[in-house]
């Protein structure tokens, strides 16, 4: 924890003036990152291994979609938090003709589900059980993206995209400090969830080289076979085989009836950025650009970055978008997304009618919004640009840190407990606090609702940022304030994603702020007006992973200083 209050100490001095001989500092050896400048490509990761692999896959001459299924598979030996083959995501892409579109690879209920299955014969929410363990995990849908995206943009065979990760997991990767910190952590969790050691129990120290063999040998078969391998192959026999074990409802009939989906992307504009993000069952793209548009009127830019009145404005867009997340947002294929209404100017201005800088609106009186004719019925984020001009904004999830806890020894992967993002009763908050009701309940096959954001930003109609973040629920907040922070606030890429990030969510009704990064001062006053400061967080909100297109050319990388994230370029 110390090193994290550190970390955080030296965010920062970052964003300010850079100090002479700060002993905490010295004494931290934490490094702050510089911005990455490169000519051409770009791949930032939250590992440096994996947008090494990117960035090798570009430099044989792949695109960034051969990179991103490098990247991805790489996150998945190498950052298996969240970097994964039995998840899910999302990818969100510019080609270099400018044609722009989505891909929706989330994972599904499994057609066993039911919308009560978490809850015991009072109707009480189980604890964990859509958390942790076999029950939790959903049908995974990463393995499907991947070959989705091949099929239709891929430029190298998927054999030659795989073998470099492959290669990697019979050689090892080296396990970082932090990595190191977070094994020592979850080491019990591992145990007890999979009532044997894992691969990640075995007491690995920062240094330490870790090999996954079965991963490779899981890998290699993928390669071979292709995406059937997955879903109705070996590996999907035996992850059946091995789900059925710990109580999980999974068939194979399951595996075999994922399909991943091309999706139109949410698109916007805000002042002169063209916005592209994710659409449902991702809420990212409409809670963005609802956020967005309810702070356009303001001059943010007066008020200065992070300032009293700059935090009141975005944390009362925040609170109405996400009241209206809660109700209506949710699987396309089985509800109806009232996006149009939901990103009316009419609609997002009288939202707003009733704010003022005196006092909050409480949450209490902020309801989801009634819109016409309608009827009720540790993620990781990676950034790509090839120089080919190509440009792919991807976030993927298996849910929590290491998703379900549940690990295959003899495959090699963890999985996802996408489940819990489902609403399991309604008004009951999962694991991120979030709450939902009908639009986002649990059916057969449908997808859970996301706050996964992957955007695009044009400007001049041509590519400017490539942005997006893990964090739960606090997503789509870091997104927003990372394109304001270059937008109106003129940072640089790496200083955007480095600094200091708050979060409002309507519920609870408190704002989040990044441990010791605002002061006692301005959160004080923040309360008088009627903002309660949420302290049940972690220290940090959310790892953003972002590239810049500098006006001359040239691609700007910023890797979040928070964790182990590497912008490598050429
Ligand atoms: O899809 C979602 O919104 C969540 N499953 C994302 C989880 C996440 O970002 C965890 N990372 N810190």
């Amino acid at each position: 924890m110390k090193t994290y209050y550190l970390l955080i100490l030296l965010l920062i001095l970052s964003c300010k003036e850079k100090p002479k001989a700060q002993t905490p500092v010295e004494k931290a050896k934490v490094e702050i990152k510089q911005a990455v400048i490169a000519d051409s490509a770009m791949v930032v990761s939250a590992r440096a291994e994996a947008s090494k692999i990117g960035a090798e896959i570009l430099k044989m001459g792949g695109n960034a979609f051969d990179a991103v299924i490098a990247t991805n598979m790489a996150l998945a030996l190498t950052y298996p938090n969240a970097g994964n083959l039995a998840g899910g995501g999302f990818m969100v892409y510019r080609t270099q003709f400018g044609e722009i579109g989505s891909l929706d690879y989330r994972e599904k209920a499994p057609i066993a589900s039911k919308k009560d299955m978490y809850l015991d014969k009072d109707g009480n929410v189980i604890p964990d059980k859509s958390s942790v363990g076999a029950m939790s995990v959903a049908v995974p849908g990463t393995v499907a993206g991947m070959f989705a995206m091949h099929e239709k943009f891929g430029s190298l065979p998927m054999e030659v995209i795989l073998k470099p990760v492959i290669e990697l997991a019979k050689k090892g990767y080296i396990i970082t400090k932090h990595e190191a910190e977070d094994l020592v952590i979850y080491k019990p969790d591992f145990e007890k969830v999979n009532g044997e050691t894992i691969l990640y129990s075995e007491n690995l120290k920062a240094g330490d080289t870790l090999k996954n063999e079965a991963l490779a040998n899981t890998l290699e078969r993928i390669s071979k076979n292709g995406r059937s391998e997955f879903y109705s192959g070996e590996t999907a026999k035996k992850l059946v085989a091995f789900l059925k074990e710990k109580g999980g409802i999974i068939t194979l009939k399951d595996l075999d009836a994922y399909e991943a989906q091309w999706r139109d992307p949410i698109v916007f504009q805000y002042k002169d950025l063209n916005i592209i993000s994710m659409g449902p069952p991702s809420s990212g793209g409409i809670c963005l650009a609802q956020i967005l548009k309810m702070v356009e009127p303001f001059p943010i830019s007066e008020y200065g970055h992070n300032s009293e009145k700059y935090i009141q404005v975005l944390a009362e867009a925040e609170r109405r978008a996400y009241a209206d997340r809660s109700y209506y947002l949710g699987d396309p294929d089985f509800v109806d997304n009232p996006a149009d209404s939901l990103l009316s100017e009419t609609y997002l201005s009288q939202r707003m009618e009733n704010f003022s800088f005196e006092n909050a609106t409480p949450s209490s009186e902020i309801k989801p919004g009634v819109i016409i004719g309608y009827e009720s019925p540790e993620t990781t984020h990676f950034s790509i640009v090839d120089s080919f001009g190509n440009a792919v904004s991807v976030t993927t999830t298996l849910n929590s840190s290491f998703g379900s806890l549940l690990f295959v020894n003899e495959l090699g992967f963890f999985l996802n407990n996408e489940m819990d993002d489902f609403s399991v009763k309604p008004g009951e908050p999962n694991v991120y606090g979030l709450v939902g009701g009908q639009a986002n309940a649990i059916a057969p096959q449908k997808r859970m609702l996301s706050s996964m954001t992957p955007t695009i930003v044009e400007k001049d109609g041509k590519l400017w940022m490539v942005v997006g973040t893990p964090g739960g629920a606090t997503i789509i907040t870091s997104v927003a304030q990372t394109i304001l922070n270059v937008y109106e606030f003129e940072m640089n890429m790496q200083q955007a994603v480095d600094a200091a990030r708050f979060h409002h969510q309507w519920l609870p009704d408190a704002i989040r702020y990044e441990f010791e990064r605002f002061s006692k001062d301005l959160i004080e006053n923040l309360k008088i007006k009627g903002y309660p400061e949420n302290l049940e967080t972690d220290p940090i909100i959310g790892k953003v992973d972002a590239i810049l297109k500098l006006p001359n050319g040239k691609l700007e990388g910023g890797a979040d200083s928070r964790g182990d994230d590497s912008a490598i370029g050429y």
